[in-house]
C-alpha cells in the first residue's frame, strides 16, 4: 500500500479524511491473500491483526443488507429507531422471539440515539417462557462532528459500562440472536465456516459471538485509535458488508515503538509543532517517549490527547504505519481479525470511511462458547 501527503496526479488514490482532518491518501497496490488456518493462529498468538480478504459471501443476503441500509438511513431522518422496529419487516422478524418492552432516548449520552429493550422469549408446553430479560440495541452517533453521519446499533443486555456481561454467556447468547433477528445478515460472519474454524482454533473451542456491534461509517466519519478489550473477550471479527474502509491496525507494543519512534525522530519536528503548538505540550510528548511503562498507562487513559494528536491527526505517523505495513484497506466481503488478549497486548485500531458512500460493517467479539 502507498501513502501520500498530498493529492497525486495519477492513479487511483483514496482520500483519508475523519473528522474533518485530512490523514493523506492511500492506494491498494496488491490485494492481501488469503491465509490459511495456521496462518491466522500464528499471527493471532503473535497479536496480530490479520486481513482475510472476499471471505464473506453476501449475494445469499442482498434484501437484507438493503433493508438495512434502509434501516440506517431512516434513523438518520428521523432521530428515532423503535417505530421503526415496530413496522415490518421488523415486527415480523422480532415477533417470534422478542417482545420490545421499552425504549429511551438516552439523554445522558451526547452519542446516544435511541435505546430499545427487549425481554427473550420463546415457546414451552403451550406457554410463552422469559429466557432473558432486559436485552437492548443502542443506536449511538460515533462522535460529535456535525458532519459526520457515521451510526451504530450495539447489542447487549442489563446496565451500560457497569455489568460484567462475560459472567452470563446465556444472555450474551441471546444478546446476538437480537442482532440476527434485526441484522440477519450477522450470519454472513456467525455461519461462515471458514471463520468458524479459524476461530476455533484461536478461541479454543466452538466459538461465540457476543457484543456485537452493526456500523454505519460514513465519508468524514469512522473510529479513531482504539482497543476492544473486555474481559472474557479473545478478540474482534470485523466484516465489511457494503462500502470500502481504511483500517490502521497493530498490537498495542508495536504501536508504542512506532510512536516513540516517531516522536524521537528529528524530521518530525514540524509536524509536532503543528499537532501540539503548546510547548509544554512538547515536552510532555517527549517525556512520554523515554518511558514504555508511563506511556502504556497513558495510553489507557480516557483522555490520552498528546498520543491522539499523533495516532489520529498526523498524516505523516499515518504514512509511518502505512510503511511499515500495519494499513489495510477493506472492501464488502472483506474481514479484519483483531486479538485482544489483554491491555498490553491488544490490536489498536482505527477506521475510516472511503469512498463518497455510508458502508454497513459487523463487528464482533469472539469468546469460546459457555
Ligand atoms: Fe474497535
Amino acid at each position: 500500500m502507498r501513502h501520500l501527503n498530498s493529492a497525486p496526479e495519477t492513479g487511483k488514490f483514496y482520500p483519508l479524511r475523519r473528522r474533518d482532518y485530512a490523514l493523506g491518501f492511500v492506494q491498494q497496490l496488491k490485494r492481501p491473500e488469503v491465509p490459511d488456518a495456521n496462518t491466522v493462529a500464528r499471527h493471532w498468538q503473535a497479536d496480530e491483526a490479520m486481513m482475510v480478504p472476499g471471505l464473506l459471501d453476501l449475494q445469499l443476503w442482498r434484501s437484507e443488507i438493503r433493508q438495512s441500509r434502509l434501516l440506517m438511513e431512516q434513523t438518520l431522518e428521523t432521530g428515532e429507531v423503535s417505530p421503526i422496529l415496530e413496522q415490518p419487516p421488523y415486527s415480523n422478524r422480532l415477533l417470534q422471539n422478542f417482545p420490545l418492552v421499552a425504549s429511551s432516548f438516552e439523554e445522558h449520552d451526547e452519542q446516544g440515539i435511541e435505546k430499545i429493550y427487549f425481554d427473550a422469549e420463546i415457546d414451552s408446553a403451550g406457554e410463552r417462557v422469559c429466557v432473558a430479560e432486559d436485552l437492548w440495541c443502542k443506536a449511538s452517533w460515533l462522535s460529535f462532528i456535525e458532519a459526520d453521519a457515521s451510526l451504530r446499533f450495539r447489542f447487549s443486555f442489563g446496565i451500560e459500562c457497569l455489568e460484567d456481561v462475560a459472567a452470563d454467556p446465556e444472555r450474551q447468547r441471546w444478546a446476538g440472536h437480537l442482532c440476527d433477528a434485526i441484522f440477519p445478515e450477522s450470519a454472513v460472519i456467525t455461519a461462515n465456516s471458514t471463520i468458524n474454524s479459524m476461530l476455533q482454533t484461536v478461541v479454543g473451542g466452538v466459538p461465540a459471538f457476543v457484543e456485537r456491534i452493526v456500523y454505519f461509517n460514513a465519508p468524514n466519519g469512522g473510529a479513531q485509535m482504539h482497543h476492544d478489550v473486555e474481559r472474557g473477550h479473545d478478540g474482534v471479527v470485523y466484516g465489511q458488508i457494503s462500502g470500502s474502509t481504511f483500517w490502521l491496525a497493530l498490537g498495542k507494543q508495536v504501536l508504542m515503538d512506532e510512536f516513540i519512534s516517531f516522536v524521537g525522530n528529528d524530521s518530525n519536528v514540524d509536524e509536532i509543532e503543528r499537532l501540539l503548538p503548546d510547548a509544554d505540550a512538547r515536552v510532555e510528548l517527549k517525556c512520554l517517549s523515554l518511558d514504555r511503562q508511563v506511556l502504556a498507562a497513558y495510553m489507557d487513559e480516557f483522555d490520552h490527547e498528546l498520543v491522539e494528536a499523533m495516532m489520529d491527526r498526523s498524516p505523516l505517523f499515518a504514512r509511518q504505519l502505512v510503511e511499515h505495513g500495519y494499513g489495510f484497506i477493506l472492501h464488502a466481503g472483506d474481514v479484519l481479525l483483531m486479538p485482544q488478549r489483554d491491555s498490553d497486548t491488544c490490536v489498536w485500531h482505527s477506521v475510516i470511511c472511503l469512498g463518497d458512500e455510508p458502508g454497513e460493517a459487523l463487528s464482533f467479539a469472539v469468546r469460546k462458547a459457555g
